[in-house]
C-alpha cells in the first residue's frame, strides 16, 4: 500500500459499509465520503471498490467552461460520477466528448483505452482522476445478454470473471462445476467446448443437461474427494454454502494439486465476515473481487498462470 497517496474508492452498489470497513482494516484513512465515493489517503487493492480513482486531484473551477477546459486539457475520455450539483455536472458532461459504453459481446476483450473519472466535489471544486483501476465506466461490466438460452442469469458472473481475468477454459479442458443447477455456468463452459462435470442436489435444465460435453451428477459437492475425482483443469463453485465450508473444500483441492484454476462464488450472509474474505485473498495467486453482477457475494479467482507469475 502506498501510505499517503490520495485515492478515491467507488463502493460497489449497496456495499459502502463493507468498503469502509475494508479500508479501515487495511489502514487506509478515509478523509471524506459522498454517496458511494470515498476520498482516502492510501492506495490499496480493494475487494469492495468497483473502481478506484488512482490519481485524483482537486482543481478549483469558477465556471462550467473552466471545468470542461480543465478536463479536456488532460485527456479525451472522462466518466462523470456526480455526487451533488447534478445539473451543473450534467452541463459539464454534455460539453465533453461522449464516452461510448457499448455492452461487450462475450469473448471481446476488456477495453484498454484510459478512462478518467470526475465529480464536482463542491460547486466550484472539480475532483478528477485521469487514471482508474477499471477501464469500464464506473467499473460496470455490461454484456449483450442472452435472454434465451441460459437457464439463469448466473452465466453473467462467469462472462465477467473470464473477461476481467483475460482467460477462460479452452475447448476440451475438464471443468468441475459445483452447485451447477439450473445450469448457467455449465452452459457457458459447454459453449466454450469444455468437458463439464456438473454436481448439484437439483437437476440441470434439460437444454443444458443435453449439451455436448456435459455430464451431470445429482448430489453434494462436499462429498467429492479430489483423490477419487482426479485432476481437473478448472474448479468452479457457485454452491449456496457458508464461506468457511467453501474455503475448506478449495483448500483441500489446492493441497491435493487437483485443480489448475479456480473460480468460486463466496456467498456472504448477514454481517460480512472480513476475516474469511482475507483468508481467500491470502491464498497464493488469488484475487477476490466483487463483480458488477455479484450481489452479497464475492468471486474468488485463482489461476495457474497467476500462481506461476507469483513464484
Ligand atoms: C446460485 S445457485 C447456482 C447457479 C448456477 N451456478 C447457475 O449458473 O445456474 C446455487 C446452487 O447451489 C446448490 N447447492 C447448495 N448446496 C450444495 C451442495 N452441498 N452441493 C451441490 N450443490 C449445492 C443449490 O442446489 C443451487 O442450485
Amino acid at each position: 500500500m502506498s501510505s499517503d497517496a490520495l485515492a478515491v474508492y467507488l463502493a460497489a452498489q449497496g456495499f459502502e459499509k463493507e468498503l469502509a470497513d475494508e479500508l479501515c482494516r487495511k489502514g487506509v484513512s478515509i478523509k471524506a465520503s459522498k454517496e458511494r465515493l470515498f476520498l482516502a489517503s492510501g492506495l490499496t487493492d480493494s475487494v469492495w471498490a468497483q473502481n478506484i480513482w488512482l490519481e485524483p486531484s482537486f482543481t478549483p473551477v469558477r465556471s462550467v467552461g473552466e471545468a470542461v477546459r480543465t478536463l479536456k486539457s488532460v485527456q479525451r475520455n472522462w466518466k462523470a460520477h456526480p455526487v451533488g450539483f447534478y445539473r451543473r455536472a450534467a452541463v459539464i458532461e454534455s460539453q465533453l466528448p461522449p464516452v461510448k459504453a457499448r455492452p461487450l459481446r462475450f469473448g471481446e476483450p476488456a477495453p484498454v483505452s484510459p478512462l478518467g473519472a470526475w465529480t464536482l466535489w463542491d460547486h466550484d471544486l472539480l475532483l478528477a482522476s485521469p487514471k482508474c483501476s477499471s477501464a469500464f465506466p464506473d467499473g460496470e461490466v455490461r454484456f449483450e445478454e442472452d435472454r434465451l438460452n441460459p437457464p439463469s442469469r448466473a452465466y453473467l458472473k462467469l462472462w465477467e470473471a473470464f473477461t476481467l481475468a483475460g482467460c477462460f477454459p479452452a475447448a476440451g479442458e475438464l471443468c468441475l462445476d459445483m452447485g451447477a443447477a439450473p445450469g448457467g455456468w455449465t452452459w457457458v463452459l459447454a459453449r466454450l467446448g469444455a468437458s463439464v462435470f456438473s454436481i448439484d442436489k437439483s437437476p440441470l435444465a434439460p437444454n443444458v443437461a443435453s449439451m455436448h460435453g456435459v455430464d451431470a451428477c445429482l448430489g453434494s459437492g462436499f462429498g467429492l474427494e479430489p483423490e477419487t475425482a482426479g485432476r481437473v483443469d478448472w474448479f468452479f463453485s457457485d454452491m449456496a454454502c457458508y464461506p468457511e465450508r467453501l474455503l475448506t473444500v478449495v483448500q483441500k483441492w489446492l493441497d491435493a494439486g487437483a485443480a489448475k484454476n479456480f473460480v468460486c462464488t463466496i456467498k456472504l450472509q448477514g454481517e460480512t465476515r472480513h476475516d474469511i474474505v482475507e483468508a481467500f485473498s491470502g491464498l497464493p495467486g488469488s484475487k477476490v473481487i466483487h463483480l458488477f453482477c455479484n450481489k452479497h457475494e464475492l468471486t474468488w479467482i485463482n489461476l495457474e498462470k497467476w500462481r506461476l507469475n507469483c513464484l
